[in-house]
């Protein structure tokens, strides 16, 4: 097959263009060519700017592909620009979307019927940032946007919950193997025993691949399986992939959130909510989602983070993890509390 990917050099995008040709596929990427990601040899890359239709044009003049994959869009109106372009050139139009679509999430669990953010598939906002809240209506309105331009048949949708693996540049599990690596007593929020289901990218990668080699259409949900990974072997596989000495301290949830720590950034991947890992992934399992465990996920990552690549700079990196000073004060508070001094891993 002969597929487009608009992205392919950060992280989910870069993940499925090996996939692609890997499985023996030719992929064409499309992007500014401001990031030096090592690519496939057999990968072609065409530069542009998505938000300028002349370029998209230009692109199209290069096709035909049997699939598109946008992978990052977000603005409604830039999405449905590639979309309109493209669509004379495609067989079908994949959009990488997010479990943030939904209203309800994180507070309730999610299906694919469930309600969605209202979207505007022709809106751009001038300039958006993370953690504003729009993310989710955006993405809405850019599945909306992909649909009208290129019909439910030819539509398939992915809505990942977190994604984790090589190249990730979010600053979730990257964050935790750093702090494992620094050894001592680790804040760690609530249960070891809490499940949690981010998927790793290369499942997603594998995953979008089966559909479009398949020709499914249709949204899925994308997340690990229910009832099998959980924050403490996460955190287990970090001491054990960094060969630190630490221990985990586990501190109640309440006691944490009455003490200002943050859910979701200062501690990733912790979140209390209870739909945040009540994803239904039951049409995306029948239609032959596999993941690996997390602690593959773990040491991959690792890997990855001592392989010499350099990971894109990005401002969610930021926003991710707790200082170290900060982690030392709570840790002393929850002592003096009267907790177990010594860690309880
Ligand atoms: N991380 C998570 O946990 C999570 C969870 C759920 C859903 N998602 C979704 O997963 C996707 C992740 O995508 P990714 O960032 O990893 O994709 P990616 O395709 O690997 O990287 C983004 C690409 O877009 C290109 N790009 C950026 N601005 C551009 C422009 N104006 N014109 C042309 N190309 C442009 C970048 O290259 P240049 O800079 O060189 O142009 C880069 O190649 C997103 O849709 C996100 O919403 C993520």
């Amino acid at each position: 097959m002969r597929i487009l990917v608009l992205g392919g050099t950060w992280f989910v995008g870069r993940t499925l263009v090996e996939a692609i040709t890997d499985a023996g596929h030719r992929v064409t990427l499309f992007n500014r060519g401001r990031t030096a990601a090592r690519l496939p040899d057999e990968a072609e890359a065409v530069h542009g700017d998505r938000e300028s239709v002349e370029d998209l044009r230009r692109l199209a003049n290069l096709g035909p592909w049997d699939a598109v994959i946008d992978v990052a869009g977000v603005v409604p109106a830039a999405v449905r620009d590639a979309a309109k372009v493209l669509a004379p050139v495609t067989g079908r139009y994949v959009f990488v979307s997010t479990v943030s679509v939904y209203r309800d999430w994180p507070r309730e669990a999610v299906a694919e019927e469930s309600p969605l953010h209202q979207g505007d598939p022709d809106t751009r906002p001038p300039a958006w940032k993370w953690g504003t809240g729009v993310y989710g209506p955006l993405k809405a309105g850019a599945e909306i946007a992909v649909h009208r331009e290129l019909g439910d048949e030819r539509t398939t949708i992915l809505r990942p919950g977190v994604i984790l693996g090589p190249y990730e540049y979010s600053g979730r599990l990257t964050w935790w193997l750093t702090r494992a690596a620094r050894g001592g007593r680790i804040l760690a929020p609530g249960e070891p025993d809490r499940f949690i289901r981010p998927i790793d990218a290369r499942d997603l990668a594998a995953f979008t691949l089966h559909l479009i080699v398949s020709g499914v259409s249709g949204a899925f949900n994308v997340a690990g399986p229910a009832g099998r990974d959980t924050f403490g072997a996460m955190l287990d596989a970090c001491l054990a992939a960094t060969g630190a000495t630490g221990a985990a301290v586990w501190v109640d949830d309440d006691w944490l959130t009455a003490n200002g720590v943050k859910q979701w950034t200062e501690l990733p991947l912790w979140r209390t909510a209870t739909g945040t890992w009540a994803i239904d992934t039951t049409r995306a399992e029948a239609e032959g989602l596999i993941c690996r465990p997390i602690r593959a996920t773990v040491r991959d990552t690792w890997a990855w983070m001592h392989s010499g690549d350099i990971p894109v700079e990005h401002e969610r990196q930021a926003t991710h993890g707790i200082a170290p000073d900060r982690e030392a004060a709570l840790l002393t508070a929850w002592d003096l509390a009267g907790h177990e001094p010594a860690g309880n891993a």
